[in-house]
């Protein structure tokens, strides 16, 4: 077993160190933020994501959390760098804190080797590697060693990963960063550290490529009087397609793919590379979070002002409070934009829009954000609002119009209550 110090408690450093802690490795995560420290010391967990906390206290004895990095860069045989790589103006990842944890690192220690979890732009690894041999840090090597965790589901994503992908120039570092993750019953990919940074990127621009592919396919079905759920379905069977990530909806949000499908476009524009497919993926998936409010006003009329619409769900995908490029941002600021009355509820990432849109009415129930609604919008699929009574939540709105933007309702037993219900790309039921 090792020592690995863990540099970022953040979403990716703490399920890096939960879950290296469970496979049995002494763990020192190491965040600047003290207060931050204080909370992991205390058992909180600064983050909603299911199993984290349980994980971390379950392996307490294996873990260390500190603010003080002269302790924690000297003590791992290994240093994972999962620091924030967060886009600025120009679309270029913000690196200097991957060059902080370079500046870190010990220049007189034994052998260690730093391994960067954070997204970074092919060519940053090269980067470290030139500094690195610059400041003769010969004890130092380095590998890439990119995440694939979906918020919701990281810890199984990690402890049951499609595979481990270690980019390293030397054997002997790769197989020593790939032995760290024994436990995990997953091939694990060697490559080059320049081919282990595209990985990740060319990862999320394809699954990103496919969503907006299929919303373009719901937005004709819509037109053709076909429904995109059975044509995803009958797609999905064809092995070299596959059947995931093939759900139409109001577009895709969250931390990644935004993020990332703009970063790649932007590593081939600086390289001299015009990468037009990426620019219709962003493209149709700005302009799919706007559909809904066309479909609003077929039912309404032009006129949305003072009409009260309820947005259910409002984090960027279930089971996380978090809202970074959630449709639902753009959806209640067009809205409200137009002078609607938005009404909007979420189980857990209430907190955090409304410290982003104050100017939102927030309501403590799905059925109370119904209440007097003229239409009702689903943006997020929790569970909770596929068992909600709708019949009482028909008999409280003041229209029944409901636009399901995740397709997550059952639309045949809505319209059999009385609902106009209509999905992304499923048949149009006009009640
Ligand atoms: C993603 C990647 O899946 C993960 O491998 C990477 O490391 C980080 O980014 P995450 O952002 O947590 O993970 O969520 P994911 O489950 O991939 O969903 C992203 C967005 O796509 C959500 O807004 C979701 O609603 C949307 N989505 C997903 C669809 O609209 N349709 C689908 O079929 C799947």
């Amino acid at each position: 077993m090792s020592r690995l110090t863990v540099i970022g408690a953040g979403y990716v450093g703490l399920v890096t160190v939960a879950c290296m802690a469970e496979l049995g490795h002494d763990v020192i995560a190491m965040d600047l933020d003290a207060e931050k420290v204080g909370l992991l010391r205390e058992g909180g967990v600064p983050i909603y994501e299911p199993g984290l906390a349980e994980l971390i206290a379950a392996n307490r004895e294996r873990i260390e959390f500190t603010s003080d990095p002269g302790h924690a860069y000297r003590a791992g045989e290994f240093t994972f760098v999962c620091v924030d790589t967060p886009p600025t103006y120009s679309g270029d990842a913000d690196l200097s804190r991957i060059w902080q944890a370079v500046d870190n690192l010990p220049s007189d220690e034994g052998e260690h080797i730093l391994v960067t979890k954070s997204t970074v732009p092919v060519g940053t690894g090269a980067l470290v590697q030139a500094e690195l041999a610059r400041r003769r840090y010969r004890h130092i090597s380095y590998a890439s060693n990119p995440e694939f965790l979906r918020e919701g589901t990281a810890i199984a994503d990690f402890m049951h990963a499609d595979r481990v992908v270690v980019g390293a120039n030397d054997p002997e570092t790769a197989s020593r960063v790939g032995r760290l993750y024994q436990g995990v019953d997953c091939p694990v990919l060697s490559t080059d550290v320049a081919s282990a940074e595209m990985i990740k990127y060319a990862s999320n621009a394809f699954l990103a490529t496919k969503i907006s592919f299929i919303n373009e396919i719901a937005n004709v079905c819509e037109a053709t009087g076909a429904d995109v759920t059975v044509v995803a379905q009958g797609m999905g069977m064809d092995h070299r397609i596959g059947p995931h990530f093939l759900q139409a909806g109001i577009g895709y949000g969250g931390s990644c793919f935004p993020k990332d499908v703009s970063a790649l476009k932007q590593i081939a524009g600086n390289s001299g590379y015009h990468f037009q497919l990426l620019n219709a993926v962003i493209e149709v998936n700005e302009l799919q979070k706007r559909r809904v409010i066309g479909k609003l006003k077929r039912h309404l009329g032009d006129e949305l002002r003072g009409k009260r619409i309820a947005l259910l769900g409002l984090s960027f995908k279930p089971n996380t409070d978090d809202i970074r490029q959630a449709s639902s941002i753009v959806l209640a600021g067009r809205l409200l934009a137009e002078g609607a009355d938005v009404v909007g509820y979420d189980p857990i990432a209430m907190e955090n829009m409304r410290a982003l849109l104050p100017t939102m009415t927030y309501a403590s129930s799905g059925l109370a954000a119904l209440q007097g609604a003229d239409a009702c919008v689903l943006v997020t699929e929790w569970a909770e609002f596929s068992t909600l009574d709708w019949e009482q939540a028909k008999r409280s709105m003041a229209r029944p119009i409901l636009i399901d933007g995740r397709n997550a309702l059952d639309g045949a037993v809505l319209t059999g209550i009385g609902f106009t219900y209509e999905g992304v790309g499923t048949r149009v039921k006009l009640g």
